[in-house]
């Protein structure tokens, strides 16, 4: 049910795309919402909270071990998440296929999959902060037309170099117009990142 979903609503100008805020593992609906004030300042804003619990953190699918995620929950969550937000979407007034996705880490894990797999999404354009592959896509979303920004640190000890690598081919082979911003650091939204991605987000908004 839709009041179930727990989720916050800054209202904008309903002309821009509304941003759907995803947070990492642990986090909540508020946790982006300050970086969607700077990304974006007057589109609505929607921000879901995630309804997987792991030892009482918020994520948006289960998963076994670091890296071992549960597919099965994976695709019921990501089918949750399409529905939840086009009727959200639906809700308050506003355009059901144009939203950006802003999501770290899990959450943004979670964005590209809903994009990869699903022919229909709410969201147009992601911007994946840490993002990387839970599982290759053998037959990707037709992505023409949807751009795709993702952060990766250098350093980063949960987001190996190979599986930001291959997520990007698969977005690639999905016909997504990818932008890669690498940076020397950990897994930690930083603010060389966003300003990379507002520069991203002004030419493709
Ligand atoms: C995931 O589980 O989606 C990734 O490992 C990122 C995270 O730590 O949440």
């Amino acid at each position: 049910k839709l009041d179930d979903v727990h989720h916050l609503f800054i209202a904008g100008n309903p002309d821009l795309p509304t941003v759907v805020l995803l947070h990492g593992t642990g986090g909540d609906e508020n946790d982006l919402v300050p970086i969607a004030k700077y990304l974006a300042p007057n589109h609505p804003i929607l921000a879901i909270r995630g309804r997987v619990l792991e030892n009482g953190y918020h994520r948006f699918f289960e998963r076994y071990a670091e890296g071992q995620f549960n597919l099965v929950s994976l695709n019921e969550q990501t089918a949750w998440l399409v529905k939840s937000v086009t009727e959200l979407l639906t809700k308050y007034d506003l355009n059901t296929s144009s939203a950006l996705a802003i999501g770290f880490s899990n959450g943004a894990n979670i964005a590209l999959h809903a994009l990869l797999t699903h022919r229909e999404t709410p969201f147009k354009n992601v911007m994946a902060l840490h993002a990387m592959q839970l599982t290759p896509i053998t037959e990707p979303a037709k992505l023409q037309g949807n751009h795709v920004f993702l952060s990766h640190g250098n350093f980063d000890p949960i987001v190996p170099r190979d599986s930001l690598d291959a997520l990007v081919d698969n977005l690639a082979q999905a016909k997504a117009l990818v932008t890669v911003f690498r940076l020397n650091q950990s897994h930690v939204i930083s603010s060389e990142e966003l300003q990379a991605a507002k520069i991203w987000l002004q030419a493709n908004d």
